[in-house]
């Protein structure tokens, strides 16, 4: 549905990630943003509003079950720039997304830690979609084997991550690849990146009065994991909204899983990984 109504307009920005890299920081930081001239310091929206009711998911939020979001028909009346997510490979993108001038942002992360997030997610934050016998009997490594061999929601991991890599490479100015680790390692510099990719560039006085500072600070997994709207309750009748703050480390993957998964893994990962000029 999504893939044949949906019409891209230039303006708007997607974020497309595979499940579980980061989606959820990267539309925190997106919307603040984008939207900082718009809500006093103290006032912004993500404070009453989880990030994934502020930035909508296209697949299944807009064009799918999920009620709460706004239903197509009100799209264009969405205030611009529309920010949407979703967790398409690039191959299934839209056509108006790719022939469009609207801009994609990617985040990527390493698949250990990917692949961790992504077992506790199900665990803890989708109890009731599952049959609760059958997943809680699904051991992390029965889950693991699944995502090594590419049977994974949204398609197999690295095809995911090469697929957006490459279109990177080939058109810069429409599609910015990040990675979790880069951000964390240095936010700074990233959140500026970001900010100027989406033309919205800091001026040098906001630069001066510490508004990047601020934006990171109130998009940190310490500071969304406590307000009051991210702690509790669900959206879309099953998600439990705080599930998606788990720990926010990196590294987390490599000491839960046992040494002979994280060598097959990293094994895979250089395989797949070879020759693309991308590494995590
Ligand atoms: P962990 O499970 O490793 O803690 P997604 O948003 O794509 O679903 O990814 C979820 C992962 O991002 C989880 O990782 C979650 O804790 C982490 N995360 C969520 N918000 C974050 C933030 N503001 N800063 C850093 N990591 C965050």
């Amino acid at each position: 549905m999504f893939q044949r109504h949906f019409h891209a307009q230039d303006t708007d920005l997607i974020i497309a990630s595979h499940p579980k890299t980061g989606t959820t920081w990267l539309k925190s930081l997106l919307f603040v943003i984008v939207n900082r001239f718009k809500h006093p310091k103290n006032g912004s929206p993500l404070l009453k509003h989880h990030p994934h009711e502020l930035v909508y998911r296209l697949e299944n939020g807009v064009y799918g079950e999920a009620f709460e979001y706004p239903r197509p028909q009100h799209l264009k009346e969405l205030p611009s720039p529309r920010l949407f997510n979703t967790h398409l490979p690039y191959n299934s993108l839209p056509e108006s997304i790719l022939s469009s001038g609207c801009r994609v942002l990617y985040i990527s992360r390493n698949p250990l830690d990917t692949v961790v997030s992504f077992y506790y997610f199900i665990l803890d934050g989708m109890r009731k979609i599952l049959h609760e016998e059958e997943f809680i009997n699904t051991s992390l490594e029965d889950f693991f084997e699944d995502f090594y061999n590419g049977r994974n929601t949204n398609g197999p991991f690295f095809e995911h991550v090469i697929g957006y890599w490459k279109a990177s490479l080939e058109h810069p100015d429409k599609l910015l690849f990040l990675k979790y680790e880069d951000l964390k390692k240095d936010p700074v510099s990233h959140v500026k990146k970001l900010a100027e990719f989406v033309g919205v560039p800091f001026s040098p006085q906001e630069e001066s009065e510490g508004v990047i500072q601020d934006i990171i600070q109130l998009c940190s997994i310490k500071n969304l994991k406590e307000l009051e709207v991210n702690k509790s309750g669900v959206f879309n009748k099953y998600f439990d909204k705080k599930s998606y703050f788990r720990k926010g480390e990196v590294g987390d993957g490599a000491h839960q899983l046992a040494p002979n998964m994280v060598e097959r893994m990293n094994k895979l990962m250089q395989e797949k990984l070879d020759g693309t000029g991308l590494s995590f």
